[in-house]
């Protein structure tokens, strides 16, 4: 018989394999000072294009007062237990409300983590006999919220209504036997390529199936939206999202998130959630700080509004120059370059150690074969400077792809790779 452990050591894992070549710089990078728009790697200044500080809340010198007297007055403990038994507050009631009012739901309810928070919405909204339909294109949070399902479940084409109409059908037929109902799943804003869930027209069949909708719309809250209120509000259809869901972990740039809807909706998930009734509150440090964020994202729309200048400056600027940056419908700004995954390799280490610019890359499996991602999150901190920097660098990179100097400075490493 094996050992437990022998398959985990022969088989690392399709990341875990390339740890050797990849940790500390690759993955795991160590972006070191202040959150901002520029931030140490390796000793070095980099202008930092991975971080979903959206409206630069994360060092604004407001937030930061108001988290250390929170910190002050509560330590990191408070309040203890689980919110059902021994964790509630009136500052968690406090900042459900103005959530909820915020996104125009009636309740909301607060989640320790998003990516548990999300999956334990999905487990909790349905029974077995229940249908879940869903974007294949889903974050992995939504993906392992359906593992937990114990009916059936289809996936339809990433942001194709025709495929989610197709699998409507099924579901609908499927559901007349089970005597189930059907709760489809979509992302406000994909946070890979910054496509908005076609959320409007996903909500126009509702005329013709009967359905619920869930929508994670982490990239979208406080970056869409005419208030801020996410991509339910961009699109004119928040009122027909039944349980809308976002973290604090992107606009708001703290730790917890939140799932609003209709009461009675949300008092069954606050009384059946077992992430949350199982689990530590959110501590009262990332509440006091939540309703400072949230205040700010209310009362300050010059940080959407600078915000929005530089995803105009950055992605027209990209188009201009003859970038491909894909069909983003949001600040999330993709550059699709074609390459193998060594040349991807010295492409980026020519992009931070010469350039000083620091963005995250994605390679196959996450794509396809042949096809590097450049993928960077714009924030209110950036400024015009940075943007011209940047868009000055990746001409110059495109030139060394496209004549092959990368090719040479990788060809060790792609005979190692057998490339
Ligand atoms: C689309 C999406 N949903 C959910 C999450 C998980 O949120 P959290 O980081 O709060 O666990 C993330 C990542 O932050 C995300 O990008």
């Amino acid at each position: 018989m094996k050992d437990l452990f022998d398959r985990i050591l022969e088989n690392k894992g399709p990341l875990g394999k390339w740890a050797s070549q990849a940790e500390g710089y690759f993955v795991f990078p160590k972006l070191e000072g202040p959150i901002s728009n520029r931030m140490i790697f390796n000793g070095k200044e980099v202008i930092t294009w991975s971080i979903n500080d959206y409206l630069g809340l994360a060092n604004h010198p407001e937030v930061r007062k108001v988290d250390a007297a929170a910190a002050a007055e509560y330590g990191s403990a408070y309040p203890m237990g689980a919110r059902m038994m021994s964790g509630h507050t009136a500052l968690h009631e406090k900042l459900q409300d103005e959530l909820a009012a915020f996104v125009d739901k009636e309740a909301a309810y607060l989640l320790n983590f998003g990516y548990q928070g999300i999956l334990s919405t999905i487990d909790t909204l349905v029974s077995k006999d229940d249908i879940i339909v869903y974007d294949v294109d889903s974050h992995a949070c939504i993906i392992d919220g359906v593992r937990l399902h114990l009916g059936k479940r289809f996936t339809y084409k990433h942001n194709d209504i025709e495929s989610l109409e197709k699998n409507l059908e099924r579901a609908t037929k499927m559901a007349e036997q089970t005597g189930g109902g059907i709760l489809v799943i979509s992302e406000g804003v994909f946070g890979m390529r910054g496509e908005q869930g076609k959320l409007k027209e996903i909500c126009k069949l509702k005329e013709k199936f009967k359905f619920r909708l869930l929508v994670d719309d982490a990239h979208g809250f406080g970056t869409l939206g005419k208030t801020g209120a996410g991509a339910g509000e961009e699109q004119g259809v928040q009122d027909q999202i039944d349980v809308y869901f976002a973290t604090f972990a992107k606009s708001m740039a703290s730790t917890g998130a939140f799932i609003a809807g209709d009461k009675e909706i949300i008092e069954y998930l606050k009384y059946n959630m077992r992430s949350q009734m199982f689990a530590k509150s959110l501590q009262m440090q990332l509440v006091v700080g939540a309703l400072k964020r949230l205040e700010m994202l209310k009362t300050m729309p010059e940080l959407k509004a600078k915000l929005w200048e530089n995803v105009n400056a950055l992605q027209n600027g990209l188009r201009q120059r003859g970038f491909d940056i894909g069909t983003t419908q949001s600040c999330v700004t993709p550059v699709y370059l074609k390459g193998s995954i060594p040349e991807a390799m010295a492409l980026v280490k020519d992009l931070r150690e010469n350039h000083g610019i620091f963005c995250s890359i994605v390679v196959y499996p996450v794509i396809p074969k042949g096809l590097i991602l450049l993928r960077m999150i714009p924030t209110s901190s950036h400024t015009l400077e940075d943007v011209e920097d940047t868009l000055i660098a990746f001409s110059a990179i495109r030139e060394r792809l496209e004549n092959g100097t990368y090719k040479r400075l990788s060809a060790s490493v792609a005979a190692a790779m057998g490339e």
